[in-house]
């Protein structure tokens, strides 16, 4: 099948992360600040959702992995639950033409066997029809927990006859559910908590983090860009020492 857009990604400017993921909380409230149920919320969320790719592909952010519903996210109250799987045949059949005319490039990550028919029939579409897609790649992390992907990649890879010994880091990495991927750049979290809630666990081990007051369906262009600038800030390391001065640029005390 041809792909459903040529366009491409714009060069990636100096400081902009590769691959940034987000949690994207504070919908709940930001509603009943509004006094409004709380899936109002995740629908405004939804409208962020579409225009926070916009504003990563123009940046030339290559993947962007989100966390639309986590494994815990079952305990919540069947009325919202039930207007979050809606939600998703919502916005597919809603932006889906739109998103896959940019170019962007949709996967889907989590348990799909505890989801409807429908909702899974909903992913099945927007991943085939963005398959050959060479834009962004969005990753919607759905029934989605970070502890059940490493269980499953070990399972996956004890079916594939993969013995104690041959069990590496990359081997493992292999079956991870984020496997397109590169490991997240920039971890981001709206909504003023400071904790991952079991979002990829195995993949953040070297990523930035950036929490923000702002909720999510605030969450713009604008913000983004102060994410970004903290992220530009940061020296990474990956467990090595800083790299030495050199004559024009003199160590910091
Ligand atoms: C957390 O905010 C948000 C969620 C559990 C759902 C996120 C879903 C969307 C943004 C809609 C987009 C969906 C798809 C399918 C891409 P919260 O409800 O916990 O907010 P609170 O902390 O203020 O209560």
């Amino acid at each position: 099948m041809a792909a459903d857009s040529a366009a491409t990604l714009p060069a990636r400017a100096p400081g902009v992360p590769r691959h940034v993921a987000i949690v994207m909380d504070g919908n709940g409230r930001w509603a009943r600040r509004r006094f409004m149920p709380r899936v109002f919320g995740h629908k405004y969320g939804m409208e962020t959702v579409v225009r926070v790719i916009e504003d990563c592909s123009r940046r030339g952010v290559e993947f962007l992995t989100l966390y639309a519903f986590s494994s815990e996210n079952w305990k919540r109250p069947e009325e919202e639950v039930s207007g979050l799987m809606n939600l998703v045949l919502v916005g597919v059949s809603k932006y889906l033409a739109r998103l896959a005319g940019d170019g962007v490039r949709i996967r889907v990550v989590g348990d799909r066997s505890a989801v409807s028919e429908r909702v899974r029939q909903a992913w099945h579409e927007a991943e085939e029809r963005t398959r050959d897609n060479t834009g962004i790649t969005l990753t919607v992390a759905f029934n989605y927990g970070g502890r059940w992907d490493i269980v499953q990649a070990c399972r996956r890879a004890m079916a594939e006859g993969i013995t104690a010994e041959q069990l590496t880091e990359d081997v493992l990495g292999r079956h991870m559910a984020l496997a397109h991927a590169p490991d997240p750049d920039l971890f981001i979290r709206t909504g003023g908590e400071v904790r991952i809630s079991n979002f990829l666990l195995w993949q953040i081990a070297y990523a930035e983090f950036y929490f923000t007051d702002c909720l999510w369906p605030d969450f713009d262009g604008a913000e983004l860009d102060k994410a970004f600038a903290a992220y530009a800030s940061r020296e990474r390391r990956f467990g090595a020492v800083p790299a030495p001065a050199t004559a024009s640029q003199p160590a910091s005390a």
